[in-house]
Parts: C-alpha cells; sequence; structure tokens
C-alpha cells in the first residue's frame, strides 16, 4: 500500500496488467463523508472458508483495505448492526438476528442491499445472491458512490451462463487470449490459480455457471482422470456460487465406451450415459448440466439414427435430472447445403429442425439459440425461432470472444449489437414479444430460461487479449441479470472501476466504445449482408468471394449486377415466412425492409436506392470510407489520455488502436475494391481506387524484390505486392519522392505471416526514418495466416516525417522464415488526410 501511495505522491500511476479486471479496487482518496461511512467490521453469517458468504466478507475486507486503506475485522455470526457490514441470507439473518419486514420478495440468487452510513446489510435469497450483493456494495466503493441505499434485485432469468471453447489440449476454438486456463495436453492443469480468478470475476458480474470445454467436444473429459480434475475445477468456482457445466459429444458411447451405437434410444446407450452421468456427479455433486452441439458441423447426432434432436436432448435430460441439472441443447444445427440451389437456405434451419420439435423436449430441457439465423454477424435480423418455441424453455447465445468482430484485434463493444436482438419485438400474435422477454420465460411463461455466452478467456494476464474488449464481458453479465440494462450506463462503471474516476477517461471511452460498432459494421459488410470476413480460413480479415460458391450457406449472390439474398416467401427462400405475421409482412415488403437489413431479405442491383436516398453501392463505399475514418480516430482519442492511465495498459491499447486505425483501412479498400471491380459502377466522391498519396511497391526501382500477385485481389493495393526474390535475399525498394515538401505521416503497408519475422528498415536520402519487426503473430490477439491476405495486411506509421521533394525513399526488407519482408504500398499522408 505505501509504494502505491508513494507512486500516487509522484504522480505516477503503476503499470497494471488486467488481470484484476474491473475488481482492482484501485486506491481512492478518502473524503470526511468516506471516513464517516467505512464499516469497521464486516459479519458472515455463514463462517465456513468455502461458501459464498465467507467469500463475500473477504472481497469486502480486501475492498476497503485496498480502496480505503481501511481495515475491517470479519467477524462470525454475532448479529451486530451498527458500523458493520452483514452479509448473509434472508434466512440466516432471521436466525442471526431476528425477523425484517423491510424485504421485499426475491427470486432466487436476488439479494437485498441496504445502505445506511456505516450499517450495511447485505441479504441474498441464497449464498451466491449475497455474493452479487457484496460486489455490488463493492463496486458503489470503489466508484466513490457512499450513497443512502435499500434496494432488492433479482435475476430475469435462473441461466446465467458462459461457455468455454477449450479442447482438451490448451487451445481454445475461437479464443484470441492464450490457451486454455484449464486444460493442457489432455489433462486438467495442476495450478489452478486461474480459475479462481475468473471465478471471482464470473461471480462479480453474477454468472452462476461455466461450462468449461469446447461445444465441438472431446469424450476424454469423461476419463476418470479427467473426471477428478473436473472435480478441482468445480471445487475453485463452488465458493463464488459459480457451477461447473460440461459439453458432450453425442458419440462418447462408441468412441470412449467401446459400445458398437450411440443411438440415443438403444438401451445400452442409455445406461452408458447414466453411468457416466453417476460418475461425473460423483466428482462434481452440483454439476449445473450438459450443452450439446449435435448434428451439425460434422458433430455426431441423433439423426444418425433417424431419431429426432428431442429424443436426443431428451436422453440427457433424464440422466442428469435425478441430480437437478439441465440439458442446454444446441439450435445451431445446419447442413452443408448444395450452393447450385440458391433457395436452400441456411437461415431457415433452426426453425426448420425445431419448430416441430416444440413441446417434445422434457422439462430440463433448455434450447440454447444464437442470436442470429446464421453465425454471430455484425449484423443479423433477430433469430425467429424464439418466435416458433412455446411449450420449450430458450436461452440466448451471445459471443463475447470477436470471432468475426475482429478477434480483440480491433475495438468493437459488443452491447448495442446485442440490444438490437434483445429488446427486438417479435409480435407474437400480435402482442408485443421482446426477445428477451421470450428467453427469460416471461413471455410465453416458462420457469427455465436465460443467456449463454461464448467468452473463451485465456490465461493471457488480460484475459481476452486486450484490456478493453473486458466491457464486452462485464457488460454481458449485467444483461444476462437484466437484459433492458443501458448500453452506456454499464459502460461507465466498467470504465470507472476498470480506469478509475476521471472524467475525461470516462467521456473518451465512453465515445470511443459506443462508437466502435457502428465503425466496424462501416468499414466491414453493410446493409445486413454479414461480416464479409474469410469464412473459409480465420474469420478475421476481408474476404467477401468467400461466402459464396460453397456449401456454407453464407451466401451474398453478389455478380456484377446486383447483391443480397431474396429470402422473401414470394420469390426466394420462404425465411421472412419464419416470423410472426407482421413482422413476416414487413421483411416480405423491399419498401418496409429497414435499410441495415436490406440484403438480409432481398436481392437487389447496386444502383437500388435505399430509404437514405443513396444507392446501395454508394452506400457501401460511403460507410467503408465513414467507419474506417472513425476508426483513426480511436488512437487519437484514447492517446488524449496519456498520463491518466497506468503506461502498462496505455501502451497495449494504444497499439491495438494504432494496429486498428490501420486495418480498417485495409477492410475499407478491399471491400470497396471487390464491390467496385464487380459492378464497374464507380464512387460518385471519386477516393475507391484513387490514393493520390500513394506510392505502390511494385512500382518502385525493386532490387532482391520482385512482384507478387496477393489472392484475393482486392487485400493488396494495385492490386500486386512485392516479395524477396529468395528466403535469404535482403530486397530494397526505392524511389524518388514527388510529393511538396513539408511534414507528413508516413504509413507503409505490408504483411506479416506466422512462420518468420523479416525486418525492414525505411530511409529518406540513407538517414533512417524507421524500421519495425514482422512479429505482429506474437503481439495481435487475432488469428494469424500464412498467406499475403486481408488478415496478414497491416500498416505502420511513422509520424512527423519531413520531406523534400525529390527525397529518395528507401525501404529494405530482410526475410527471415517463411516470411518474405512482404510490401504493398507507402503514403505520405499530409495533416489530416486518412488516406
Ligand atoms: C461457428 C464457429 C465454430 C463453432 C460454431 C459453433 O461456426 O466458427 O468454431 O464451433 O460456430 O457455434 O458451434
Amino acid at each position: 500500500m505505501r509504494s502505491l501511495f508513494f507512486l500516487a505522491s509522484l504522480g505516477l500511476v503503476a503499470a497494471e496488467n488486467g488481470l484484476d479486471g474491473w475488481l482492482r479496487y484501485a486506491s481512492l482518496p478518502c473524503s470526511h463523508e468516506c471516513q464517516s461511512k467505512l464499516p469497521a467490521s464486516i459479519v458472515v453469517l455463514n463462517a465456513t472458508k468455502t461458501s459464498p458468504i465467507y467469500v463475500a466478507g473477504s472481497e469486502i475486507q480486501d475492498g476497503l483495505k485496498s480502496i480505503y486503506g481501511s481495515h475491517a475485522q470479519i467477524s462470525k455470526s454475532q448479529c451486530k448492526t451498527s458500523s458493520s457490514v452483514v452479509v448473509g441470507t434472508v434466512e440466516q439473518y432471521r436466525k442471526a438476528c431476528g425477523s425484517l419486514s423491510e424485504i421485499p420478495e426475491l427470486a432466487e440468487d436476488g439479494f437485498w442491499l441496504s445502505i445506511d452510513g456505516r450499517k450495511i446489510r447485505i441479504l441474498g435469497s441464497t449464498e451466491r445472491g449475497a455474493l452479487y450483493g457484496a460486489f455490488e456494495y463493492l463496486s458503489m466503493l470503489a466508484q466513490g458512490n457512499f450513497s443512502t441505499v435499500s434496494y432488492a434485485t433479482s435475476p430475469s432469468a435462473p441461466i446465467r451462463w458462459v461457455n468455454q471453447w477449450d479442447n482438451m489440449d490448451g487451445r481454445i476454438e475461437r479464443g484470441y487470449g492464450g490457451p486454455s486456463i484449464f486444460f493442457n495436453n489432455g489433462a486438467i492443469v495442476d495450478d489452478l490459480t486461474r480459475v479462481k480468478q475468473y471465478a471471482r470475476l464470473l461471480a462479480s458480474i453474477r454468472i452462476n455457471a461455466v461450462v468449461v470445454n469446447n461445444v465441438n467436444a472431446n469424450a476424454t473429459l469423461l476419463t476418470p482422470d479427467n473426471l477428478k480434475g473436473l472435480g478441482r475445477i468445480a471445487d475453485v468456482f463452488r465458493p463464488y456460487g459459480i457451477q461447473v457445466g460440461i459439453s458432450l459429444n453425442f458419440a462418447s458411447p462408441e468412441d470412449l465406451g467401446g459400445l458398437d451405437t450411440f443411438d440415443p434410444l438403444d438401451p445400452s446407450v442409455i445406461s452408458w450415459w447414466s453411468n457416466i452421468t453417476e460418475q461425473v456427479y460423483q466428482h462434481v455433486p452440483d454439476m449445473a448440466g450438459y450443452l450439446v452441439k449435435a448434428d451439425s458441423e460434422g458433430q455426431p447426432g441423433p439423426q444418425t439414427y433417424n431419431r429426432t434432436l428431442s429424443e436426443g436432448a431428451n436422453l440427457f435430460a433424464k440422466a442428469v435430472q435425478p441430480y437437478g441439472g439441465i440439458v442446454m441443447f444446441r439450435a445451431f444445427v445446419y447442413n452443408k447445403l448444395n450452393e447450385s440451389n440458391w433457395t436452400a437456405d441456411r437461415a431457415n434451419a433452426a426453425v426448420d429442425f425445431f419448430k416441430d420439435l416444440d413441446g417434445e423436449f422434457d422439462e430440463n430441457v433448455v434450447v440454447q439459440i444464437k442470436y442470429g439465423p446464421i453465425d454471430f454477424q455484425v449484423r443479423e435480423p433477430a433469430s425467429p425461432l424464439f418466435a416458433n418455441l412455446f411449450n420449450t424453455s430458450t436461452a440466448i447465445e451471445l459471443q463475447v470472444t470477436q470471432e468475426y468482430l475482429g478477434q480483440q484485434s480491433h475495438l468493437v463493444y459488443l452491447p448495442p449489437l446485442w440490444k438490437t436482438i434483445l429488446d427486438f419485438d417479435l409480435r407474437v400474435d400480435g402482442k408485443s414479444s421482446l426477445v428477451r422477454d421470450v428467453y427469460t420465460g416471461k413471455r410465453f411463461n416458462r420457469k427455465l430460461g436465460g443467456s449463454a455466452a461464448v467468452v473463451n478467456v485465456g490465461t493471457n494476464t488480460t484475459w481476452l487479449g486486450s484490456h478493453l474488449a473486458m466491457s464486452n464481458l462485464y457488460a454481458y453479465g449485467r444483461l444476462a441479470w437484466n437484459p433492458a440494462d443501458d448500453a452506456t450506463t454499464m459502460l461507465q462503471d466498467w470504465i470507472r472501476l476498470t480506469f478509475g474516476l476521471d472524467q475525461t477517461v470516462l467521456s473518451t471511452i465512453t465515445k470511443m466504445s459506443m462508437e466502435s460498432w457502428p465503425a466496424y459494421e462501416g468499414y466491414s459488410g453493410n446493409l445486413g449482408i454479414q461480416t464479409l470476413t474469410d469464412i473459409l480460413y480465420t474469420h478475421y480479415g476481408p474476404n467477401p468471394a468467400s461466402q459464396d460458391n460453397n456449401g456454407w450457406g453464407q451466401w451474398t449472390r453478389a455478380d456484377h449486377n446486383g447483391i443480397g439474398m431474396d429470402r422473401t416467401v414470394s420469390n426466394g427462400t420462404g425465411f421472412s415466412g419464419q416470423y410472426p405475421d407482421e413482422l413476416a409482412t414487413i421483411y416480405e415488403n423491399i419498401d418496409s425492409t429497414p435499410d441495415d437489413l436490406l440484403l438480409w431479405f432481398h436481392h437487389v442491383n447496386y444502383t437500388y436506392q435505399l430509404h437514405s436516398g443513396k444507392t446501395v453501392i454508394q452506400h457501401f463505399y460511403d460507410a467503408h470510407y465513414t467507419g474506417a475514418a472513425t476508426a483513426q480516430t480511436f488512437r487519437t482519442q484514447w492517446a488524449s489520455l496519456e498520463g491518466k492511465i497506468d503506461d502498462g495498459r496505455y501502451n497495449h491499447v494504444l497499439r491495438r488502436l494504432d494496429y486498428q486505425s490501420g486495418h480498417s483501412i485495409i477492410w475499407r479498400d478491399a471491400i470497396n475494391n471487390f464491390y467496385h471491380n464487380l459492378s464497374g459502377i464507380p464512387d460518385t466522391a471519386k477516393r475507391v481506387n484513387h490514393h493520390p498519396w500513394r506510392i505502390e511497391a511494385e512500382s518502385m526501382k525493386l532490387d532482391g524484390y520482385k512482384p507478387y500477385t496477393v489472392s484475393p485481389f482486392e487485400t493488396a493495393s494495385g492490386p500486386v505486392a512485392i516479395v524477396t526474390a529468395s528466403n535469404t535475399t535482403v530486397g530494397t525498394a526505392t524511389t524518388k519522392i514527388n510529393f511538396a515538401s513539408g511534414t507528413y505521416d508516413l504509413a507503409v503497408n505490408y504483411y506479416d505471416i506466422f512462420g518468420g519475422q523479416s525486418q525492414w528498415q525505411v530511409y529518406l536520402n540513407d538517414k533512417q526514418v524507421g524500421e519495425w519487426v514482422g512479429n505482429s503473430e506474437d503481439v495481435y490477439s487475432h488469428t494469424p495466416s500464412i498467406y499475403l491476405d486481408g488478415h496478414s495486411a497491416i500498416r505502420i506509421k511513422f509520424r512527423g516525417v519531413k520531406v523534400k521533394k525529390g527525397d529518395t525513399l528507401k525501404i529494405v526488407g530482410r526475410p527471415d522464415g517463411v516470411e518474405p519482408a512482404p510490401l504493398d504500398y507507402v503514403s505520405f499522408l499530409p495533416e489530416g488526410v486518412v488516406d
């Protein structure tokens, strides 16, 4: 503590690595008011060290000490009520301290928080509810909020889960924050310290279960040794009120059990699952349940035996039912399609597979539905399956890990996107039917229901790969509790907890974050055409052509004349007919379809005029320029916070925003070039394919470098790059500068591929003005690429370079490994010019 005060008095901020996320309990000054409101003791109404109540007491003790330097003793069970925090369940309180009339009815896991000066009572309907209340109190303390309050809050729904897509070998599918905190080399890791830290973060946002392994599940999690390990994981989560769940592989009876079938109706299969479930519960008596992906993307399922999906789900439901477990059965079920028939629409799959099974699922089955009909795209309509299941419990599946949305190397604050779905009114039977009222069980009167998010934290101290991405995890928990919560309010609590109370910090990060999803949509896929990432490879950089001409069904049907999927009933795939009448009518009709979903529902010419008055193609061009221009400001906005944020996190974020500013331009140009080339329609503002400040590498004088045709073509300017003649030849590219003398930002676009660390130097008249190393695969979180493409394309900028007309620019590239020091172009950007 002393060293912290010492640093603070020098005006320095100690470097932080992000490990504590929003629970850092940073030191704050304690005013007179604060002094008068700090409790002297903490009474825990359950003194068992592994109980959530005890954990709550310790957290409060740590928080008070860390934030305000104040020491509060933890005492056990004596019911002091003045100058103390009392934390326990309502039941424990009544026993220890007598009746309390003022507490309103609480749902399971709800809590009542009463703060009156130094008298603080935190009472949960369950122990974990009390722990949530303790974190709420701490959140107030950490934000310098000493208000007198007395209120109760209850969760919107009982299921508030996170899913980790961790593999047994320690890799994480679509994970961008390093390897698994749970698994390594086929087994559970010995040291579960990170699991405990994760538990703490999750409990503070009121998550009550975590599925620890990938939905593409490996049956070896069920071996005796691994079940023991699972028991250890559950023991770490339990004091935080978090239950463990696991993903199952449908074929386990055959793969692991040695049976010759995995038919869900076969008695030997049924008894195999019932035995294994008994063993699971021996090690994890409070196991939350099973998560099942079946008959999708190559995963085995009941359809192998002509059994229905509900027969498959009920097999597990019956196995876990005696233990109070539930089955989260994923609605993400689809088959690869024959691309020669465009009306065979993948978007139809969920309703096609599940609608007729409504009412066929056991009571402890919850159908887990991705927010949109395809797959976590930058914009999708709400999944119509929410409007087709009335006698089946549902949960919404969101994605915190930014698989299609910048993989944590781009800032994208997701709640504004999620809210387009959560708050969407499906108008079932002409009545208000908000998606959030459907999955929380209110609309169709279901007891079960809630939310699951694919999170995929890893061992990186930032958890997700970037400090700013943690706002998405924080807000996810808040929305799972209360889906009506406001995107800005949640964000601002997170900012204060994560970066402190400075007003400029607050307003700057708020602005950047709130602009980030619209910007990303601007420079990626517009008007409901999907994100346009490379869906056949890393799901990261641009590759619009990858959507079409394959069986994955993420089609755009783009050709020389037009673009968009016709999903009408009258003329297309019939998807719009999966919505209740009021909506079906809106989407069926091109005039009433909102612009931002136009291409999801209709196939139109590029010259089709939007409600906005622009043509589709001009909208693409403009949105890409505006989106990338906004992304340039994130770096500048963040840079204005220098000195207000510790160097560790400041520099980490700055580097990512710098990268994003460059990659947003790569996105912008790739998408614009692609559709410009396809449609042949010029940009009315004459920006596309017109870059007056660029010098193409292939047009420079090359020595040891040779031209290279990049694929996809639109991810290179020109559209050609240069690479060294061999992997040992040093390449030089030279040119005379014809721009007017002045000060420029020098941007160099190059490719940084996996499997080598090339080095580059830039000289002006033999004076070095910059150098860098191709090590981005070790720096950024996104999946690297082994090709020159839209994933490996990257820009570096050297600011404030003084140039005289006629100077000689020389770039020297030294290849390394398989990386041939590739270069695309350089730009000399006068102040204010984005390029
Ligand atoms: C996406 C993702 C896969 C994942 C799948 C799922 O398709 O790319 O990695 O397995 O979703 O949700 O099951």
